[in-house]
């Protein structure tokens, strides 16, 4: 493993690489990033990068995404099967149909979707800036894809809007239930819970604290408290022990690991490294399409 890490930083100044890591992806890949973040940390991070190379260790919406952000780039992923079940959940012909129904319709799409979503939608979001950016959109009707749980938390959050929710959801937080979330309170009553919006509504109302991975982190990091439930995925304990030596963490559900983020592992990050292999395409009319939403988001999440 020591190896492997070794070889891997010398093939990084060797390109002029860069590592971007998502919070959810193993341990080890983390560690060897030179940048781990929520989704839109990431984003940002792959669109202001001078390096000629960046390898994303995250899922296929992610790699895409930084693509389509910082096209002069080679953007490399460490297996290409890594994709986001969710960010299938919507479809053009509904968008269509909602657009027809609502003169002054926004499409708000979360970022975990494909780019042809993205190419017939308004404006991007993330889980770390979805209320702040449905809260500016001068529209009244917003019609929130794919994921139906962050669609009602912003709902809730933003009363004078009309929010059309969409059926998608993420399988890992939907896995998280109040039934269990109930039994780990009962066996730690003096724990906060923090909760990703991608959960269900009923483990939400549990919730002390709801946000990205990364609010999690910082929420975590910064109350003087000792013990939390986790409702998100496994991978951000690495980042949550690192900071938080001496807090407790418990995690709220028996099936909390997104298997695709799992796909990334320090063996096939060093191979794509070496080979090149794995490229990130997008063609230029979806690249051209998909990079108005994004970079709509950028500037009003600023
Ligand atoms: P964050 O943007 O909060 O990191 O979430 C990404 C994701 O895939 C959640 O399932
Ligand atoms: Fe997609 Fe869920 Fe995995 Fe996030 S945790 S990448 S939403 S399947």
């Amino acid at each position: 493993m020591k190896d492997i890490a070794k070889e891997t930083e010398r093939l990084k100044k060797e390109k002029n690489a860069v590592i971007l890591a998502h919070y959810y992806v193993n341990d080890e890949v983390q560690n060897v990033a030179d940048y781990v973040g929520d989704s839109y940390y990431l984003a940002k991070i792959a669109k202001e990068s001078s390096a000629d190379v960046i390898v994303f260790c995250g899922v296929s919406f992610m790699g895409e995404s930084a693509k389509i952000l910082n096209p002069d780039k080679t953007v490399l992923m460490p297996d290409k099967s890594a994709n986001c079940p969710m960010a299938h959940m919507a479809d053009v012909a509904k968008i269509e149909e909602m657009r027809e129904k609502y003169d002054d319709l926004a499409v708000v799409c979360y970022i975990n979707s494909t780019s042809e979503l993205k190419c017939h939608s308004d404006v991007c979001v993330t889980s770390s800036n979805a209320v702040k950016i449905v809260e500016a959109l001068p529209n009244k009707n917003i019609f929130f894809i794919p994921d139906e749980n962050l669609g009602r938390y912003v709902a809730e959050q933003v009363s004078d809007k009309n929010i059309i929710l969409n059926d998608g959801f993420c399988h890992v937080h939907a896995s998280i239930t109040k039934d269990y979330l109930g039994q780990i309170k009962a066996k730690y009553p003096n724990a906060l819970v923090l909760a990703h919006p991608e959960c269900k509504k009923d483990v939400l109302d549990e919730a002390d604290y709801i946000g990205s991975t990364s609010g999690i982190i910082e929420f975590a990091s910064k109350i003087d408290s000792d013990e939390f439930i986790v409702c998100t995925e496994s991978g951000v304990s690495c980042e949550l022990k690192k900071r938080n030596p001496g807090k407790k963490f418990y995690f709220a559900s028996s099936n909390h690991f997104c298997p695709n983020m799992k796909l990334n592992t320090l063996e096939k990050v060093l191979h794509v490294l070496k080979t090149g292999e794995n490229e990130v395409k997008v063609s230029d009319e979806i690249r051209k399409r998909a990079l108005i939403p994004l970079d709509r988001m950028i500037e009003i999440a600023k």
